[in-house]
């Protein structure tokens, strides 16, 4: 047999078996089908076996191993929402925050988006590989192993050009190691020098848009549907030409109003929509109805002192959730997304099962990789291992880090 790998003596193994099956929804603590004394079989394209070692087929016995000391392992961590290409840093803003003045309120002022803005474009493109490469293997370090980065902070067409390059060289340097999806989103705020966002998007964001789709380098598009930065018009009119090129869609949406943008994006077969803190029982019930995951960004929440979403809303429903840490200058510099949903699902009061599939499972979905985020046979092989001796132990140690 070719390249056939086998990980033996693993404390424990979660599989995630029951939330694959039910498709990421509706999930019950057993879903997470955790295996004691486990060991897998697999090659480079899939995994061949799933058991209890004590059971391992003959044929496996004198392939070659990964011994995990007793250690656990799951289905690789996602982070399926970051922004982690960027110069310079907003730790001002945030005393501003903390003293007394808002996000959107410093964002029209000038900071905000804008502000990290003017950061990246006075970054060189060595300078932002660099950063780049840090904060990634960073990510790494907790045991996540496929990251979605968004460009969105050149806001020029020169700039903008230069972070998607710069992430699809990223993706490539690290493949296949970390997993990184290209995430195109120029479309992310308005530059002072337009004077409509239709003006923007028809100058920076399409011309951008059909060049890259062209050439195959990015993965997804994604929007920031929100007032103040692309309206319901301009989000269906992104989402209609991304289409057309047969490009997948994202968005961020219902932010800070409820823009009917959920609505729009399962309208529109969207991998996934981001944010939703206003989102009311339509938007629940559309995404419920659809494959359209709801990512929600816990650390985003807090980082803005917002009002968090009612997650148990949309997880009764049926909705496919998923959380990403939204990793960015502004709104959550916060890179772990391993303590930001042991840490938030308390307060979504979801289950273990729901914490584990909103960052292995459905967090994959979210970025349409569908054929990760569970091991079973199968699947691809691709893991995260920690050095403890239970699955209970890594979410109930905050920030602790046992990734290997
Ligand atoms: O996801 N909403 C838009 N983008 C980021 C905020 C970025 C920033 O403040 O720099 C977000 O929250
Ligand atoms: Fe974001």
């Amino acid at each position: 047999m070719k390249n056939v790998t086998v990980i033996k003596n693993i404390g424990e193994l979660l599989t995630m078996q029951g939330a694959a099956i039910k498709d990421g929804r509706y999930l019950l603590p057993e879903d997470k089908n955790i295996i004691s004394n486990g060991a897998v079989v697999y090659d480079e394209n899939q995994i061949l076996w799933v058991g209890v070692e004590s059971e391992l087929p003959k044929e496996y016995k004198s392939e070659k191993s990964i011994d995990l000391n007793g250690g656990v392992l799951t289905p690789e961590l996602v982070d399926c929402h970051t922004h982690l290409v960027f110069g310079g840093d907003r730790a001002f803003e945030y005393s501003m925050r903390l003293d007394g003045r808002g996000y959107e309120d410093i964002a029209s002022s000038g900071g905000g988006i804008l502000n990290t803005m003017r950061g990246t474009n006075k970054a060189s493109e060595d300078e932002l590989l660099e950063v780049g490469r840090k904060r990634i293997e960073k990510l790494n370090s907790y045991g996540v192993g496929t990251i979605e980065i968004k460009s969105g902070y050149g806001l020029n067409l020169e700039k903008e050009c230069e972070l998607t390059l710069v992430i699809d060289k990223l993706k490539k340097e690290f493949a296949p190691r970390i997993q990184i999806i290209n995430t195109f989103m120029p479309a992310h705020a308005v530059p002072k020098e337009f004077t409509t966002s239709k003006q923007y998007l028809n100058q920076v964001v399409f011309p951008l848009m059909e060049e890259f789709s062209d050439k195959g380098i990015i993965d997804c598009v994604d929007i920031f549907h929100e007032k103040g930065y692309f309206d319901f018009d301009d989000t269906e009119l992104f989402f209609g030409r991304a289409l057309d090129l047969g490009l997948k869609v994202k968005s961020h949406a219902d932010e800070f109003n409820d823009n009917k943008g959920a609505i729009l994006a399962v309208k529109h077969g969207a991998l996934s929509t981001d944010h939703l803190l206003c989102t009311t029982e339509d938007g629940i019930a559309a995404l419920a109805g659809s494959s359209t995951v709801a990512n929600l960004l816990p650390g985003t929440g807090f980082f803005l002192g917002e009002t968090q979403v009612n997650a148990r809303k949309f997880l009764d429903a049926g909705v496919k959730v998923a959380i990403g840490s939204d990793y960015n200058p502004g709104s959550c510099h916060w890179d772990n997304v391993l303590m930001i949903a042991a840490m938030s699902a308390m307060t979504y009061k979801m289950n273990s099962c729901e914490l584990w599939a909103a960052i292995t499972h459905n967090a994959s979905h979210a970025l349409g990789l569908k054929k990760q985020g569970a091991i079973v046979v199968g699947m691809q092989p691709r893991f995260s291992r920690f050095s403890v001796g239970s699955v209970a132990e890594i979410t109930y140690a905050w920030g602790k880090n046992y990734a290997f």
